[in-house]
């Protein structure tokens, strides 16, 4: 018995010493294996050096990305140039990227615009992920677009949109108003107005150079990857030889010049405002001032630069893009322009001029956007991400320093979360869902992104657009000039990092006749 008992107890221990042996070898070996041949996602075939690049020449990214995701799957690896790029086309694999595997996925890729633009990555949207992006992030979400500013957002609204149906106003009858302009010039002042204060325009009528809406065109352009960025080796002689370098460099100099202007202009002011007044710059340089430096949040002048290169790229023309979607899908679709339209008279009455409060009733009209944002995300594939260290997606090994482009374009108009009328302007999809947050709850669209690198304009920059439509549709009725039929209006797309309508919007007003 008791050698019985000693017996089992030495081979019980023999038994456990080995079986832990054994299994340490066979994590260990299946792990070195797995790092040896990592199950990549599918990869559509390559040619040497330059990869996949071949296959997205010649059309817009979103919808290259989308004809090779039909063949390859809605998660698929390119690879262009020597970067590697993760291509998510389906609502549950952005909901891997953006939920799941957030705390990896989150980083951003670095580009030679990028880094110049943002002063080395000090800045808050390019930035890769670190606790100085959070630090940058905190102060835009709580300055810029909480409550803080809350005030003299609605204010910078209310003034422009009352310029805007003034200038319609005054327009000769029976013409054309370029729909565009005005939004463009919306979208604009919003930004420009709570940066810069409400004088931001005579400040920029002095300015030399090109204007802020030419300067941003150009970013837009220079933002996609450049040579030196995919090919390290020979890119960046090419890029000098074909000027691209040069036109970089003048473009930041001239941005760099426009920002500093407000900011030479706001340090004669600081202290001398009222505190409603007070605009983000002016916040942002109190902050930083040699007196209040025990602050936690003290910035370099650089940091508040970049900042306001951030809301200069992120916030005008996504913004502008929109409305411009939103006014060209209601126009085409008479149906929806007149049950909007009821109901923006109906919910305000017969009065001088909408408030933000009568907006705010009028349920219609924010699924109206929201199908908008379905239809015609602007920023079509987000902005990229960037994989931290290696983690999984749909069961594939994504590796560090992954790329990651999640077609938001593709989601939103995917048959089988949208079913049949997908491609559809249907806003009454939404009537009955109770959707949280645009994304809904199985990130069916993602047109402002998700996880921590979620768009902080969110719940602002929807409100902006459906108070412009608002104030637009509630005075006038609009037709197409030209005696065009309303459906046959020209929807074409153009750019890739931000897709808007093609062709400006051009529609003739009359005033609408109240019968009463
Ligand atoms: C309709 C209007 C807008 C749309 C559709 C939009 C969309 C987006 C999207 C898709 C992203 C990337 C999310 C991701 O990477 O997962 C983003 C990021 C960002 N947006 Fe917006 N945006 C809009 C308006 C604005 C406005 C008005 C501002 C001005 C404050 C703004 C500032 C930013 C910033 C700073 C980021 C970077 C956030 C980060 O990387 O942490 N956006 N936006
Ligand atoms: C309409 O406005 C847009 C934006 O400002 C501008 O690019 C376009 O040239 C204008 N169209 C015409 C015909 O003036
Ligand atoms: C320091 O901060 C306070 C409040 O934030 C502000 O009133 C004051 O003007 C700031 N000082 C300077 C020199 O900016
Ligand atoms: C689109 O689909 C919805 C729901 O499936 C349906 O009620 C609606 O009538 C369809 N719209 C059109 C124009 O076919």
């Amino acid at each position: 018995m008791e050698i019985f008992s000693i017996f089992s107890s030495w081979l019980l221990t023999a038994v456990l010493v080995l079986s832990m042996f054994l299994i340490c070898r066979y994590t260990l070996k299946s792990n070195r294996s797995s790092m040896v041949s990592p199950k990549l996602p599918p990869n559509p075939p390559k040619l040497p050096i330059i990869g996949n690049l071949h296959q997205l020449l010649g059309k817009p990214r979103h919808l290259a990305f989308s004809q090779l995701s039909q063949e390859y799957g809605p998660v698929m690896l390119l690879n262009i140039g020597t970067r590697s790029c993760l291509i998510i086309s389906s609502s549950a694999m952005a909901m891997q990227v953006l939920k799941d595997q957030d705390q990896i996925l989150c980083s951003r890729p670095i580009s030679k615009t990028t880094k110049l633009l943002t002063y080395n990555y000090v800045d808050a949207a390019f930035s890769p992920h670190s606790n100085h992006w959070r630090k940058m992030r905190k102060v835009l979400v709580s300055e810029f677009v909480g409550p803080k500013r809350a005030r003299l957002t609605n204010h910078v609204l209310l003034t422009e949109v009352e310029i805007m149906l003034r200038s319609i106003s005054l327009h000769p009858s029976n013409s054309a108003v370029n729909i565009t302009e005005l939004f463009l010039a919306i979208a604009k002042a919003m930004i420009c107005k709570v940066a810069f204060g409400s004088n931001y325009r005579k400040r920029e009528q002095l300015l030399k150079g090109p204007s802020l809406e030419v300067m941003l065109d150009e970013v837009m352009e220079l933002l996609d990857p450049s040579l030196s960025d995919l090919f390290p080796w020979l890119g960046p002689i090419i890029d000098q030889i074909s000027g691209r370098n040069h036109m970089l460099e003048k473009l930041f100099s001239n941005l760099d010049a426009y920002i500093q202007t407000y900011v030479d202009d706001h340090h004669n002011h600081i202290g001398k405002v009222d505190d409603d007044d007070k605009d983000f710059l002016h916040t942002l340089l109190e902050l930083s001032s040699i007196e209040n430096a025990s602050h936690d949040d003290r910035f370099t002048i650089e940091e508040i630069k970049a900042l306001i290169m951030d809301i200069f790229i992120g916030g005008i023309d996504t913004t502008f893009a929109t409305m411009v979607w939103a006014m060209s899908e209601i126009i085409r679709s008479p149906r929806v322009m007149q049950k909007v339209q009821s109901e923006i008279r109906n919910c305000a009455g017969r009065k001088q001029k909408l408030d933000e409060m009568d907006v705010s009733k009028m349920t219609y009209l924010k699924i109206v956007v929201k199908e908008t944002l379905r239809l015609h995300p602007p920023a079509a594939l987000l902005l990229p991400h960037e994989s931290l260290s290696h983690c999984q997606v749909g069961g594939y090994d994504v590796l560090p320093e992954t790329m990651v482009f999640i077609n938001g374009w593709v989601i939103g108009r995917d048959p089988s979360t949208w079913g049949e009328n997908a491609s559809e302007f249907y806003p009454e999809r939404f009537e009955n869902l109770d959707q949280v947050e645009f994304r809904g709850v199985n990130y069916d669209m993602v047109p402002f992104g998700g996880g921590r690198r979620t768009c902080p304009a969110i719940k602002t920059a929807p409100a902006t657009i459906e108070f412009t439509i608002a104030n637009l549709l509630y005075s006038y009725d609009w037709k197409i000039p030209g005696g065009e039929k309303n459906e046959d209006l020209n929807m074409l797309e153009e750019g890739s990092l931000l897709v808007r309508k093609k062709l400006p919007l051009f529609l003739v007003p009359t005033k609408h006749n109240w019968e009463d």
